[in-house]
């Protein structure tokens, strides 16, 4: 089964074409970093005039790469939120078009769980047996949500942020050392030729399975104001140690909860090299890790997403909504 994954929630215009949920054929990812990059973040009018832009060529493109007609195509997959709903809209006006034009079955994904289904487009993806009860540790630009998955498409919301998202928080983390956007590999860069030597606070929230990262960037952002960094490596070194201490430990201390069988980490953060090589280290049970380049947002993970929704026998139609708040759980 061939599934057309289209994604346009944030700012990358993203196209690709994926074989039953596991195997990919094409996977096109148009990014406007650079356009953003100038604004210190994402503008979303000017996100959404670049997804006009670019999404008829990298649906072109993914096809091509894929070397497929639509005739081949089973299905097409859209993001439909959470997101911005004027860069949303672009993703599900094409995916519509298409469906209704070419008579191909459309399915709306929540971008969430299309991160979650990165982790199935390995050589070895997943098999279903012994896989759950499964915790998700879902880490992106919006998001920071530990999620218990019971079988797909059944999940069960146990903790999220209280204030900013993990990303969100490399991002100003990197804004307050001046050292660029996107800040979550900007940290990570800077933080290879420095220590943790700087002690950050971090908020445990003992007894929830919530997280709160506001208290590390301001104390980061006190220490600056104050002129206390004097090496800036040390101090991204020092954020990133915090941020991937509280995530670990509290992914680690849920998973054990609630006797989950894995854990599985997905979102733009999963790129971060010491939070995918921490929690393998710290965790008991087997840790499912996307490929870094699929972490951060493509069409591959929402079309073997939508392969798993076809599957279990959901479709959406012409009325098929963009939902900008739209929850896993
Ligand atoms: O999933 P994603 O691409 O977009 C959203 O759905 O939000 O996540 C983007 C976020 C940004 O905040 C970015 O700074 C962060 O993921 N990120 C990282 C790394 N690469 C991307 N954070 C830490 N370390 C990284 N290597
Ligand atoms: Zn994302």
């Amino acid at each position: 089964m061939k599934v057309l994954g289209i994604e346009t929630s944030c700012d990358e215009t993203a196209a690709a074409v994926i074989e039953d949920g596991t195997i990919i054929l094409s996977d096109q990812v148009a990014s406007q970093v650079e356009i953003h990059a100038r604004y210190g973040g994402i503008v979303p009018e000017v996100a959404s005039r670049q997804h006009i832009l670019a999404i008829i060529p990298v649906i072109e493109q993914a096809m091509t790469g894929a070397d497929v007609t639509w005739s081949d195509l089973d299905g097409i997959a859209v993001t439909f939120g959470p997101g911005l709903a004027g860069s949303l809209l672009v993703g599900v006006n094409a995916a519509k078009s298409i469906s209704l034009a070419q008579g191909i079955p459309l399915v709306g994904v929540n971008h969430l769980e299309g991160h979650i289904y990165a982790n199935w487009l390995v050589e070895d993806s997943p098999d279903d047996t012994e896989l759950f009860p499964l915790l998700c540790l879902i880490v992106s630009g919006g998001h920071s949500d530990l999620v218990l998955m019971k079988g797909h498409g059944d999940y069960v919301l146990l903790g999220r942020t209280r204030d900013d998202a993990a990303g969100e928080a490399f991002d100003k983390a990197a804004r307050i050392l001046d050292l660029g956007y996107p800040g979550g590999p900007a940290i990570q860069r800077a933080a290879e030729s420095g220590t943790a030597s700087i002690r950050l606070p971090r908020a445990w929230l003992k007894g929830t399975n919530d997280f709160s990262f506001s208290g590390i960037k301001t104390a980061l952002l006190r220490l600056v104001e104050a002129g206390k960094v004097s090496n800036r490596a040390d101090a991204a070194a020092s954020f990133q140690e915090a941020v991937v201490d509280a995530l670990v430990t509290k992914t680690v201390a849920a998973a054990g909860e609630y006797g989950v069988k894995n854990i599985l980490l997905a979102g733009g953060v999963a790129a971060n090299g010491l939070l995918r090589q921490r929690l393998v280290e710290d965790s008991p049970l087997p840790v499912l890790i996307p490929p870094l380049k699929l972490c951060t947002d493509n069409a591959a993970m929402i079309a073997a997403c939508g392969y798993f929704r076809f599957r279990a026998g959901k479709k959406d139609g012409p009325n098929l909504d963009v939902v900008p708040g739209l929850k896993l759980a």
